[in-house]
This record gives C-alpha cells, sequence and structure tokens, in this order.
C-alpha cells in the first residue's frame, strides 16, 4: 500500500472528483431557488450542510448520485412547485433520470439542458412549461431512451432532430400546443415502440411513412388535431401494432380493410370523426381487440358475421353511426363483453338472447334503434350491470324478474317502448 504512484494518483484525482461534487450541490440549491413551491416552501431538506461535504447533496430527497457524488437522477413529482427550471440545470452533465412531473413549473426550457448528454430519461409531464422545444437541445440528448412532456404548454412544429436519437423508444409529446404537420421524417424512427402526439394543434396529412417505423406498438394521434384525409391503408402493415387511437381528429373515408392485418392491436379507437362506408370484414382478422370505439362517424351498413371470430372484445361502441340490420347473436356469446353501446343507429331484430349471460356485462345503452322483441334474461347474471338504456325501441312484454334482482342497477331507462 506504500505504492507512491497510487498515492499520488489519488491526490491528483481526490480533489477534482470533491470540487465536482460540491458544485453539484451549489447547483440544487440554485435549483431550489428557482423551484419554488407556495409561499417559498418546498425542498425543505435541500440545505447546506454545515461543513464542507462531497455527498451531502445525495441524500436530498429526490437525489441519486453515482459513486462520485456526482448527480445521477433527480426525481421530483406530484409536489407544487412554481417557478422555473434555471440555466445551472446544464451543469449536472451525469444526469441520466430528470424526472420532475406534475409540479406547475412553468417557463422555457432553457437551451443549457443541451448539456446533459447522459440523459436517458426525461419525464416532465403535467407542468406549464411552454414556448418551443428547441431542436439544438433534443439533438445532443443522444442517449435518450423516454421523452415525456405530456400535458404542457409547448408549441410551435414537432422537432424534427428527434429521429435522429438511435436509442429513443417511448416519445410523448401529447397534451401540448404544437402545430404544423408531423414531420415526415417521423417515418425514420428505428427504435420507436411508443408514439403519442394526441391533443395538439397538429394539422395536413397523416403520414402513411409512419408505418414504416420497425417495432412500433402504440401510437396515438386524436384529440383536437384537425388531420386533412384519411387513415393511411399502410397502418396496416404496422404488424407490431398493439394499440391505434386515431380518436377526434376529422378523419375522412372509409376504415381501409388493410388494418385487418394487425394482429396484436388490442384497442382501436376511430372514435368522432367523419368516417363513412361499411365496415370492411376483413377486420375480423383482428384477433387480439378489445376494445373497438367507432362511435360518432357516419359508418353504415351491418355488422359483419365474419366478426364472431373476435372473441376477446370487451367493449364495443358504435353509438351516433348510420349502422343497421340484425345484432348478431356471436355478440351475446363473447365472453368477455362489459360494455355495449349503440345508440343512435337503425339496428333491427332483437337483443341476442345470450347477452349478459358471460356475467361481465356492466353498460349497455341502445337507445334509438328499430329494436324489438322481449327483453334478454341474464343482462344481469353477474351482477355487474350498472347501466341499462333501452329508450325508444320496439321492446315488448315484461321486464325479466332476474332483473328486479339486479342490486348493481344505478341506473335503467326504459321509456317509449311497447
Ligand atoms: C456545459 O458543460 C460544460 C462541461 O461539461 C461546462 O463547462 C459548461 O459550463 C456547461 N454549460 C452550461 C451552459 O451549462
Ligand atoms: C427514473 O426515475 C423515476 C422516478 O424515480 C423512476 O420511476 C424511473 O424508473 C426511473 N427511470 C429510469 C430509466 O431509471
Ligand atoms: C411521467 O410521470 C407521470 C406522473 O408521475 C407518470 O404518470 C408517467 O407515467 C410518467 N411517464 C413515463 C414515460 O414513465
Ligand atoms: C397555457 O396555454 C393556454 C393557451 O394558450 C393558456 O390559456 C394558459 O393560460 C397557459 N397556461 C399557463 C400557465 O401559461
Ligand atoms: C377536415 O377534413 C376535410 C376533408 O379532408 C378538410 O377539407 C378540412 O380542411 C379539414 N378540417 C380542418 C380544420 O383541417
Ligand atoms: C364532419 O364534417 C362536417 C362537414 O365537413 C363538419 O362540420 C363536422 O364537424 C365533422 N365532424 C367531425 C366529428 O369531424
Ligand atoms: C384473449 O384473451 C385471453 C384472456 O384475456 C388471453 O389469454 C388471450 O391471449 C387473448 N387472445 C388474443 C389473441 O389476444
Ligand atoms: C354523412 O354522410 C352523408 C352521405 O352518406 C352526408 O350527406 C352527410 O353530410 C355526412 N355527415 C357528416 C356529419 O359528415
Ligand atoms: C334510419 O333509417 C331511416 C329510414 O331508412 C332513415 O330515415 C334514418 O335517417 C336512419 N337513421 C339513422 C340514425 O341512420
Amino acid at each position: 500500500m506504500n505504492n507512491p504512484t497510487l498515492l499520488c494518483l489519488f491526490f491528483l484525482f481526490y480533489p477534482t472528483v470533491f470540487l465536482h461534487a460540491y458544485s453539484d450541490l451549489e447547483t440544487l440549491l440554485k435549483l431550489k431557488s428557482s423551484l419554488v413551491g407556495p409561499s417559498g416552501s418546498g425542498l425543505h431538506d435541500w440545505a447546506a450542510p454545515p461543513s464542507p461535504s462531497s455527498s451531502a447533496h445525495c441524500s436530498f430527497s429526490g437525489v441519486t448520485c453515482d459513486v462520485d457524488g456526482r448527480v445521477t437522477s433527480l426525481n421530483v413529482a406530484n409536489v407544487p412547485l412554481f417557478g422555473t427550471l434555471p440555466p445551472e440545470i446544464g451543469l449536472l452533465d451525469k444526469l441520466v433520470n430528470l424526472t420532475l412531473a406534475g409540479n406547475k413549473l412553468s417557463g422555457h426550457l432553457p437551451v443549457e439542458m443541451s448539456n446533459l448528454t447522459s440523459l436517458k430519461y426525461v419525464n416532465l409531464s403535467w407542468n406549464v412549461f411552454d414556448g418551443t422545444l428547441p431542436g439544438e437541445v433534443v439533438l445532443k440528448l443522444t442517449e435518450l431512451e423516454v421523452f415525456d412532456v405530456y400535458n404542457n404548454n409547448f408549441s410551435g412544429n414537432l422537432p424534427a432532430e428527434f429521429v435522429k436519437l438511435k436509442n429513443l423508444k417511448f416519445l410523448k409529446l401529447a397534451g401540448n400546443y404544437f402545430s404544423g404537420e408531423i414531420p415526415e421524417v417521423y417515418s425514420e424512427f428505428q427504435g420507436l415502440t411508443h408514439l403519442a402526439l394526441q391533443g395538439n394543434s397538429l394539422t395536413g396529412k397523416i403520414p402513411a411513412g409512419l408505418a414504416r417505423i420497425p417495432n412500433l406498438q402504440e401510437l396515438y394521434l386524436g384529440y383536437f388535431n384537425t388531420y386533412e384525409g384519411g387513415i393511411p391503408p399502410e397502418f396496416g402493415s404496422i404488424s407490431t401494432l398493439q394499440l391505434l387511437d386515431l380518436g377526434m381528429c376529422n378523419l375522412t373515408g372509409e376504415i381501409p380493410a388493410s388494418l385487418g392485418n394487425l394482429k396484436h392491436l388490442h384497442t382501436l379507437f376511430l372514435q368522432v370523426n367523419n368516417l363513412t362506408g361499411r365496415l370492411p370484414s376483413e377486420l375480423s382478422g383482428l384477433m387480439s381487440l378489445m376494445s373497438l370505439d367507432l362511435s360518432i362517424n357516419n359508418l353504415s351498413g351491418e355488422i359483419p358475421e365474419s366478426f364472431s371470430k373476435l372473441k376477446n372484445l370487451t367493449l364495443i361502441n358504435l353509438f351516433q353511426n348510420k349502422f343497421h340490420g340484425p345484432l348478431p347473436g356471436f355478440i351475446g356469446d363473447l365472453p368477455n363483453l362489459e360494455v355495449l353501446q349503440i345508440w343512435n343507429n337503425n339496428f333491427t331484430m332483437g337483443l341476442p338472447e345470450n347477452l349478459g349471460r358471460n356475467g361481465r356485462l356492466m353498460l349497455l345503452d341502445v337507445t334509438k334503434n328499430h329494436l324489438t322483441g322481449t327483453l334478454p334474461r341474464d343482462l344481469c347474471k353477474g351482477g355487474r350491470l350498472k347501466t341499462l338504456i333501452l329508450m325508444d325501441n320496439y321492446f315488448y312484454g315484461p321486464l325479466p324478474e332476474e332483473l328486479g334482482e339486479c342490486k348493481s342497477l344505478t341506473r335503467i331507462r326504459i321509456k317509449k317502448n311497447f
């Protein structure tokens, strides 16, 4: 142990490490003065130690350090902190995980964040940050895997630079005021599994090229975005896709039959658009489908018999369309069906006799159709039925005795029948 070289090395490196750690303490104290809570409170235990220490700041709440006492993780979530993120954040250049979610932070993101080149995980969701997301900041964060700024006040165009980040898996820019078109280059994402752009002010056509993202699993593009045109038929080739949410974004045209190729899709949300035409019978290929919402569109025709293959359906919303014809019997046999809402259509004939026999039915609303016959006996078989709305149809006969014992029912409306 009396090795002079080792000793020498120790003295060479020790002070630098120490100095860096000490300045991380100063940086955190600077952050504290900027991230203020109601009447100056917040981050109570972030305080300078009585004597200089290389690691005192590492035990501040929400702070994690590496062995050198450098800050690697900052996690301050769901505390009311007003104020802004100061430029000094750029000095914490070993930061891997920056989670400042659910506070009340505002202002622009400092460009100094481009110094945080170790960042893998950024979660600034549920704040009121505003201004643009500068591409030059994004570009330098080459290690980034997760970037979540859901529900803030960011505006301007979506930065094209994200596509250069080869490790990026999860990108959530939803719930802001981003405008302009979805950049065509977003088609070149390589590792992205989750893309959420919903709830912005995006316009233009949905780029068909998004279908080229190789491992995409969840795609959210709807809500307040108002696109031109319809659903790109190319989306039927995103073989890894599990969730597609294009609700409420001014889509026109028909539902592409190609979507039926999405064998892993469990959720398809296309509600509140101007979609027309029939339900393609090819959608029976959606063998994993659990939730189907096509409500408030301009769809017509009958429910294809081929849909009897969709055994895992749990939620079916078809209300406010122009569907007609009978409700096929297989709907009564779906083992997991919980929600069936088909109000404001032109469905005829009776309700499937077995409806509710699966013991899972919770919500049935068939208002304003031309349904007739007597009511199925087992609607409340599992004791889970909460809402039963049958108004404005041609049902007749007595209410089944079984319904009288349905203790779970909180809402029932049956007027305007025979
Ligand atoms: C960026 O990092 C370098 C060294 O890592 C540092 O000298 C510089 O002050 C930092 N700049 C900002 C704006 O944080
Ligand atoms: C980052 O920090 C948050 C909050 O502590 C944690 O939930 C998350 O797992 C961390 N992420 C990574 C990649 O370390
Ligand atoms: C970001 O934080 C919010 C609030 O804590 C959380 O709901 C969300 O799941 C986090 N995002 C990611 C990608 O982990
Ligand atoms: C966020 O932006 C909206 C719309 O521009 C504005 O009404 C709201 O006041 C902003 N919130 C804050 C805290 O800046
Ligand atoms: C809605 O879609 C129609 C048809 O594609 C288009 O003409 C119209 O401009 C779109 N509305 C907006 C607000 O973009
Ligand atoms: C459907 O299109 C009409 C006429 O272009 C428009 O007024 C209406 O808002 C659209 N509805 C939806 C749900 O997009
Ligand atoms: C259908 O649901 C069951 C039970 O939830 C699940 O085990 C099965 O994998 C699902 N089938 C498909 C094709 O997703
Ligand atoms: C629905 O489609 C019909 C034609 O089939 C059209 O006349 C009507 O304007 C459409 N309604 C909406 C809201 O787009
Ligand atoms: C139902 O059909 C009738 C006659 O065919 C038509 O006038 C009415 O608009 C249709 N209603 C709906 C909601 O499609």
